[in-house]
C-alpha cells in the first residue's frame, strides 16, 4: 500500500468513526431541517441560517458563503488546525489510535513549534498557581486577590497565579523552573515568559504580578496576563502574540463560561479581568473580557456561536462608551443582536458589584438599550441637536448604518434614524451612498459558475458527482468537446485524478475541489439537496441516464461539428476555394446521412 493510500484509509477509518454533526454541534447550534440540521453559520456573518450539515453525507455546507467539507475541513477551519492536528483531534474524541503520522517536514515543524509552546504555557501555569496558593512570599498576592473580593475559590477555577517578585525568588525564577523541566530556553523566550537582557542572559517578563492564565478554546493555555500589585507602571502586561496566542481573537473567560452562555443565549462582555471575576464570583457564569485590546469582528464571530444576544458592560467613563460606540460596526456586520448597559460614570462592573450585588449588575443589564439607540443617545450628547450637530450625528449614524450587513437592517435603520432626525429618508441614504459605503460585492470577477450553465450541461455535472464511475464512458462520448465550462473542466480533472488513486467517491471530489471555488459550492449544495445515492437500485438508473447522456452528448456534438462545417464552407465559398468547398460539401452529405 502506498503513503497516500495508507494516509486516505486512516482518514477514512476516523471519518466513519466520527459523528460530523457532533463535533460541529459543540460549535454551532444545530436544529434539524428534514434529513439535514441547520445552523448560523460559523464562517460568515449571517442572522438566519443558511449553513447545514448532511449526516449522511457527513459533510457541512455554507449556501451563504459557499464554506464546505467534511469534518476535518471544518475544525482545521473552525480552530485554524493543520490537516494532522484535526486528524489527531476526531481520533482523539472517537478513541481511534492513529499510526505513526507522515507528515511532511513543515508541518512536523509547525506542530513541534506549536506543542511545545502549549507545553511550555502549560506548566507555567502549573508552577504559578501553585506558588500564589502555597508559597509564603505569595501571601501579598493572596492579601490583594482577597481584598479585591476573590475567593481561593474562584483563584482555583480560574488558575490564577502570582509570579515573585524577584527580591524574593530572583529574576529567573519561571525561566528556571521551566529549563528544569528541560525545556529549551528557545521556546521559553518564544511563549514570551523569558525576556533576553543585553548581557546575553534571561530574566522573567512577569514579576511580582498577579496571573491570569488565558485559555484558548480546547481549554489550554496559550499566555498570560499580569496585573501589578497595586499601584505602578504598567498596570497590567500580557504575553505577546505567538503562534498559539492571537489576541483579536481570544477572549479571556470564554472557556470557563461557554456553558454558562449557551445555557443563556446571552453573553456579557466587561472591559477588565477583575470585572470577569467579580462578577463571575456573584455568580454570572456568562461573562467575556476581550485582552486589552477593543473588541474585534471575530470576538464577536465566536460569541455568535454561543448566543443570541450579547451584552456590553462597559466602564461609566467616557473611555469605555467610546469602546461601545467602536464595536458596533462589529455586531452589525456580524449580524449578532447587542446592547449597551450604561454604567454611572464613577463604575465599571467590579466596583458596582461590589457596592451594589448582583441586583445592581442585573438592574443594569434589564435596563440595557440596543446597539442603535445606544448609538444614537451618545451621539446626541455628543454633539446636541443643533443644525451642525445634526449633521455631525447624521454623518457619524451613516457610517454606523453602512456597517450592516443584513439589507433589511440596513434600511430599517436608515428609517428609524432619518426619522429620529427629520431628515428625509432618501436623503439619509443618499449620504450613505456618498461615503463610498455598499461596495462589498460589486468588484468580484465574474466567472461562469456550474449553477449558470445550460440545463442539460448542468445534468451531466449532476450525474457525474453522483456517479464518477461513468467518467470515461463520458469521456469517450465526447464530454469535453461538448462542455467546455471551465468548472466542468476542474471537475473532470479531479475526477481523473481521484480515479487514478483508486475508487472516486462524491465526498472525496468535494474535498479535492478548491476551497470557495462555485465547482465546490455547487457540489456541496447538490449532494446536500439530494442526500445520497441510492445504495444499489441506482446502478440501474444510473445506467439509464448515462444512456440519455450520452445520446445527448452525440447529438449536440453533431451540431457542433455541424456547425464548425458550416463556418468552413461559408470560409471557402467567400475565399473561392472551389476543390475545398466541395470536400466540404460532400462532408455536409456524409453527416446527414448518418442522423
Ligand atoms: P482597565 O485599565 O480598565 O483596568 O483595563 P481594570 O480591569 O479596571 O483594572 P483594575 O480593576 O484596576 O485591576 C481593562 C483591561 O485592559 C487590559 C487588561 O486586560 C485590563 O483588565 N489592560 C489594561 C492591559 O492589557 N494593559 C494595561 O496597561 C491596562
Ligand atoms: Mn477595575
Amino acid at each position: 500500500m502506498t503513503a497516500s493510500h495508507l494516509r486516505e484509509e486512516v482518514k477514512n477509518r476516523v471519518r466513519e468513526a466520527s459523528d460530523i454533526v457532533q463535533v460541529i454541534g459543540e460549535y454551532v447550534e444545530l436544529k434539524k431541517a428534514g434529513s439535514r440540521l441547520t445552523g448560523l453559520c460559523p464562517f460568515h456573518a449571517e442572522k438566519t441560517p443558511s449553513f447545514s450539515v448532511n449526516p449522511q453525507g457527513q459533510f457541512f455546507h455554507c449556501f451563504g458563503c459557499g464554506e464546505s467539507g467534511d469534518v476535518f475541513s471544518f475544525l482545521m477551519k473552525y480552530n485554524r488546525l493543520t490537516f494532522p492536528e484535526a486528524l489527531k483531534e476526531v481520533a482523539r474524541r472517537y478513541q481511534i489510535d492513529l499510526p505513526e503520522p507522515k507528515l511532511s517536514d513543515e508541518d512536523r515543524k509547525r506542530i513541534r513549534e506549536r506543542d511545545v509552546l502549549y507545553r511550555v504555557n502549560e506548566e507555567a501555569a502549573a508552577i504559578y498557581q501553585q506558588y500564589l496558593a502555597q508559597s509564603p512570599v505569595a501571601e501579598k498576592a493572596r492579601a490583594y486577590l482577597s481584598d479585591r473580593g476573590v475567593s481561593a475559590d474562584m483563584m482555583h477555577s480560574f488558575r490564577l497565579g502570582y509570579a515573585p517578585d524577584p527580591s524574593d525568588a530572583g529574576w529567573t525564577f519561571i525561566t528556571s523552573g521551566l529549563q528544569r523541566l528541560r525545556l529549551p530556553i528557545a521556546d521559553i523566550e518564544r511563549a514570551g515568559l523569558a525576556v533576553r537582557n543585553d548581557r546575553g542572559g534571561w530574566y522573567d517578563r512577569f514579576r511580582d504580578r498577579v496571573l491570569f492564565p488565558i485559555l484558548d478554546m480546547t481549554g489550554r493555555v496559550v499566555a498570560f496576563g499580569g496585573r501589578i500589585l497595586g499601584d505602578g507602571q504598567p498596570k497590567y502586561m500580557n504575553s505577546p502574540e505567538t503562534p498559539v496566542f492571537d489576541k483579536s481573537r481570544l477572549l479571556f473567560g470564554l472557556y470557563q463560561h461557554r456553558d454558562g452562555i449557551r445555557a443563556c443565549r446571552r453573553a456579557i462582555v466587561v472591559e477588565g479581568n477583575f470585572d470577569l471575576l467579580l462578577l463571575a464570583a456573584h455568580g454570572f457564569d456568562n461573562v467575556v473580557a476581550p485582552l486589552g485590546t477593543a473588541l474585534t469582528s471575530h470576538h464577536v464571530r465566536s460569541l455568535r456561536g454561543y448566543c443570541d444576544e450579547v451584552v456590553l458592560l462597559f466602564d461609566g467613563d467616557s473611555a469605555g462608551l467610546k469602546a461601545a460606540m467602536r464595536s458596533i460596526p462589529f455586531f452589525l456586520a456580524e449580524q449578532v443582536d447587542a446592547r449597551v448597559a450604561l454604567l454611572p460614570p464613577e463604575h465599571d462592573p467590579d466596583s458596582l458589584v461590589r457596592e451594589q450585588g448582583a441586583d445592581g449588575i442585573h438592574r443594569l443589564v434589564d435596563g440595557s438599550a440596543p446597539l442603535a439607540e445606544f448609538a444614537y443617545d451618545y451621539l446626541v450628547k455628543q454633539h446636541g441637536m443643533t443644525l451642525e450637530g445634526k449633521n455631525r450625528i447624521a454623518l457619524e449614524l451613516q457610517e454606523i448604518v453602512a456597517a450592516a450587513s443584513d439589507p433589511m437592517q440596513r434600511s430599517l435603520m436608515t428609517a428609524h434614524f432619518s426619522e429620529m432626525l427629520g431628515i428625509p429618508r432618501a436623503q439619509f441614504a443618499e449620504g450613505m451612498q456618498r461615503q463610498g459605503k455598499g461596495v462589498r460585492e460589486s468588484s468580484r470577477p465574474a466567472r461562469l459558475s456550474i449553477a449558470q450553465l445550460p440545463r442539460k450541461q448542468r445534468q451531466l455535472v449532476d450525474f457525474l458527482v453522483y456517479y464518477p464511475e461513468f467518467l470515461d464512458e463520458l469521456l469517450a462520448g465526447g464530454l469535453e468537446e461538448v462542455v467546455a465550462a471551465d468548472p466542468v473542466s476542474e471537475i473532470i480533472t479531479c475526477l481523473r485524478q481521484l480515479a487514478e488513486e483508486g475508487i472516486p467517491s462524491p465526498d472525496r471530489l468535494l474535498s479535492m475541489l478548491p476551497e470557495q471555488s462555485s465547482e465546490r459550492a455547487y457540489v456541496a449544495e447538490l449532494l446536500i439537496a439530494g442526500g445520497q445515492v441510492n445504495e444499489d437500485g441506482g446502478v440501474q438508473e444510473a445506467r439509464l441516464m448515462l444512456d440519455e447522456l450520452l445520446q445527448w452528448l452525440r447529438a449536440e456534438k453533431k451540431q457542433k461539428e455541424g456547425a464548425a462545417l458550416m463556418q468552413c464552407i461559408n470560409e471557402a465559398q467567400r475565399t473561392g476555394d472551389h476543390d475545398l468547398l466541395m470536400k466540404l460539401l460532400r462532408q455536409k452529405q456524409e453527416m446527414g446521412k448518418n442522423t
